[in-house]
């Protein structure tokens, strides 16, 4: 809320901490991916990156910030063209994503996994061999169900929707089979559903010796970044003490187990 922003800003002034003044950070997010920002029904937006987003540019930093919603297929041709300032949305880290844009150091780590109906023969990940499933235009899930399909030699089709609940509402109404998403975000809509499970199975995470590894089965690991244009180094300096602050203050953890239990 504003009152807090402002006693934060006031206190970061005392600390002569970021020294920025006013100025209003805009947050370029795809909005809804819950656990990551959405809205409540009351039409609050919540998340893991609002209240990171809260401690980091405003509690740490003195930025006021606000949040604009954005289509995630777009958001980094957005981003440069000026329409906000920086881009946090649950956002993976990668190498072709790296030229276009700079990324804050990691804040979170996720893997790409495989929802399906509870009622589906789908049981491991070759029997997604001829299926169609369903992504996020734009997002590490789509990659991740391409190069499923390079491995099916063709063998699969992808069906892309500009939101991930378009995904989610194709899967309830049999119009895919499966959806591959972050896992977090699979679990939130296994969660609320009756009738949707993970597949299982050893994938990336434990090839990759990952301690906390989801009980399912992970076809990559990725690391989160909040994004920035490459000329906005001194910026992206500031957000990487803050989230060194954060960790080491324990607010990260805090945040951390609102939104996670495991
Ligand atoms: N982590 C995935 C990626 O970077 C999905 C992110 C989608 N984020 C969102 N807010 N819709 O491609």
């Amino acid at each position: 809320g504003s009152a807090g922003a402002a006693a934060a800003f006031t206190l970061a002034g005392c600390l002569g901490g970021g020294g920025s003044g006013s100025e209003t950070i805009t947050i370029g997010s795809d909005i809804p991916y819950r656990p990551f920002e959405y809205e409540t029904t009351e039409g609050e937006l919540v998340g893991f990156d609002v209240d990171i987003a809260q401690a980091v540019f405003t509690d740490e930093l003195g930025y006021e910030h606000e949040f604009q919603k954005t289509s995630f297929d777009s958001i980094i041709p957005s981003l440069n063209n000026g329409n906000f300032r920086v881009i946090m949305s649950a956002m993976t880290i990668t190498e072709d994503r790296a030229e276009q844009i700079d990324f804050s150091d990691p804040y979170f780590t996720a893997y790409q996994t495989v929802i399906v109906l509870n009622q589906s023969d789908i049981s491991s990940k070759e029997d997604l061999r001829g299926v169609t499933v369903g992504v996020q235009k734009g997002t590490t899930g789509e990659s991740a169900a391409t190069s499923l399909k390079e491995e099916f030699g063709g063998d699969l089709t992808i069906q892309s929707y500009d939101q991930v609940t378009g995904a989610f509402d194709a899967l309830r109404n049999n119009q895919v089979s499966a959806v591959v998403n972050d896992n977090t975000v699979n679990a939130a809509f296994v969660e609320q559903s009756d009738n949707v499970r993970f597949l299982e199975g050893a994938g990336a995470a434990e090839e990759q010796g990952k301690e906390n590894a989801p009980p399912y089965l992970t076809l990559t690991v990725e690391e989160y970044g909040i994004g920035f244009r490459q000329d906005d180094d001194d910026l992206r300096e500031e957000v990487n003490g803050a989230l060194q602050t954060i960790r080491d203050n324990g607010t990260y953890d805090e945040i951390y187990s609102e939104y996670f239990s495991g």
